[in-house]
């Protein structure tokens, strides 16, 4: 049965979203129209990969939580679905919040996301109620589940916090399902709990196989956890972090925490620890495996922190990261686009053995919606001091790339891309070059920059908002020359 607010939301969409086409990225998700935040329920369902996404298509703004939905066969192209869930049932009546879906031996696709209700307690005050629920549909209409929630404050451990339980995240493994979820804990941070059910309707508490102890923020959001290369890897986006180094800003954070999971004894050991993205749009991941064995990753391509930024009359705010292909090397995370962007590969232009110093423009080298892979090493032994990859630039805009080999910092700049409001522009992150050589693979897509350094071992994502006409790209050595590589691809989506 399709509610009255579902059937509403449905109807919004689909009267308006075609105006917004000319708005849209090329190949990110976006909402029909209003706006998203994270990525949910991404899976393999008969075939094909569907991706819902946090909506509240009536306004730029959050609100009441719906799910929205796409589908794809290829993480380039995506379909759009009528709207999946709405706020409208009594476990879920102020938000149906992240979570994540899988397919069922019977054919059917079940969606695990967390409902939230607000409820008065006896002192007056109003307080908001976290919990577990299910839908169960067909890829397109999604029934609730009557015995919902299927997981509230009677299953959390001694001393957690029914307003802070969310974002589960299912799986199915050894004949049963299994579901990971944070939880604010007893001391003020946050536990990842563990809870294993028979038939994905009926949960039992586990344990915590993580807490953050107050060390990597406080409460963390949107908890993955997967096996990758032999190793075990929780992802986590922890609020109010304190920075540590270049490693971790403050505020919200991506978090991923590598090490081995004992599946007989259900215990996670941490062996290292790093961010996911050095960016300044990242946050809330989700994660799929590919009917070929491939781990990829979607991500929110805002922050809450950055999110107020819309200038009057927006009807479209927020987009979801070009999916991208997890692995490990050497003991860290390492994140490319997925392949398939390979197959859009338009127009080629290619450069070897530039020498660069002053500010120089290549011919054929410029766009906004490009896939571009550069290689700078110094020209001779007397190095240099920065080097300056400038993009989506006119006479007004500019957002800036600058490596120092002699600090192996990278900063990513978009101070002068168009932002109109006082939010952060400026982010530095450590890289590791080798002798002074480094490598860069930039995918834009008009309104964003994702950033792959060194074939993945970081990725730095970060918003434009200065017009789709800035499109010249340019290369500069300071004190000092770079022989540049660059291989450019237009992208023909
Ligand atoms: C993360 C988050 C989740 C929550 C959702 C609400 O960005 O705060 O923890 O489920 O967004 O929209």
């Amino acid at each position: 049965m399709i509610s009255e607010k579902l059937q509403r939301a449905r109807e919004f969409e689909d009267q308006y979203m075609h105006f917004l086409d000319e708005q849209r990225p090329r190949f990110h998700v976006t909402g029909g129209i209003g706006w998203i935040n994270d990525p949910n329920g991404f899976s393999v369902y008969k075939g094909e990969y569907h991706l819902f996404f946090q909506y509240h298509p009536y306004s730029t703004h959050w609100g009441p939580m719906h799910w929205g939905h796409v589908k794809t066969r290829d993480f380039i192209r995506w379909e759009r679905l009528p709207v999946a869930l709405a706020p409208d049932s009594d476990m879920d009546r102020d938000g149906c919040f992240s979570g994540s879906a899988i397919e069922l031996p019977d054919g059917r696709h079940l969606l695990m996301y967390t409902g939230v209700c607000k409820v008065r307690r006896a002192d007056g005050a109003v307080e908001e109620i976290q919990n577990q629920c299910i839908a169960v549909g067909d890829g397109v209409n999604y029934e609730k589940y009557e015995k919902n929630p299927v997981l509230d404050v009677s299953d959390l451990p001694e001393g957690g916090s029914e307003l802070d339980f969310r974002d589960p995240k299912l799986w199915r493994e050894d004949g049963c399902y299994w579901s990971v979820m944070s939880n604010l804990s007893p001391d003020g941070s946050a536990d990842i709990l563990l809870y294993r059910s028979q038939d994905a309707l009926k949960w039992e508490f586990v344990k915590k196989i993580e807490s953050c102890h107050n060390e990597y923020g406080r409460m963390w959001e949107c908890p993955e956890f997967f096996p990758l290369d032999g190793k075990q890897v929780l992802l986590t986006c922890p609020m109010e972090m304190a920075p540590i180094g270049l490693e971790f800003h403050s505020g919200f954070g991506t978090l991923c925490l590598i090490g081995t999971y004992d599946h007989k004894k259900q215990e996670f050991t941490r062996e290292s620890v790093q961010a996911i993205d050095y960016g300044l749009d990242f946050y809330a991941t989700q994660t799929v495996e590919t009917t070929d064995g491939r781990v990829v990753m979607v991500a929110w391509m805002q922050n809450w922190a950055t999110s107020t930024s819309q200038s009057r009359g927006e009807q479209l705010f927020g987009s979801l990261t070009l999916p991208r292909e997890l692995s490990i090397r050497d003991g860290r995370l390492i994140q490319n686009p997925v392949r398939e962007l390979d197959n859009y590969h338009g127009r080629r232009t290619s450069y070897e053995n530039v020498l660069v110093e002053s500010e120089a423009n290549l011919a054929g080298i410029s766009g906004r919606v490009l896939d571009m892979t550069l290689s700078i090493r110094p020209a001779d032994e007397n190095g240099y001091r920065a080097f300056r990859l400038r993009l989506a630039k006119d006479g007004e805009h500019v957002a800036v790339i600058r490596y120092k080999p002699g600090r192996n910092t990278l900063r990513i700049d978009r101070t002068r891309s168009g932002g109109r409001f006082d939010i952060v522009h400026v982010r530095d992150f450590l890289v590791r070059p080798q002798d002074g050589a480094l490598k860069l693979r930039v995918v834009m897509d008009r309104y964003s920059v994702e950033l792959f350094v060194n074939d993945g071992e970081q990725a730095a994502t970060f918003r434009l908002y200065s017009p789709e006409s800035a499109q010249s790209i340019s290369f500069e050595a300071e004190g000092g020359a770079v022989l540049l590589d660059v291989e450019k691809f237009e992208l023909d989506v």
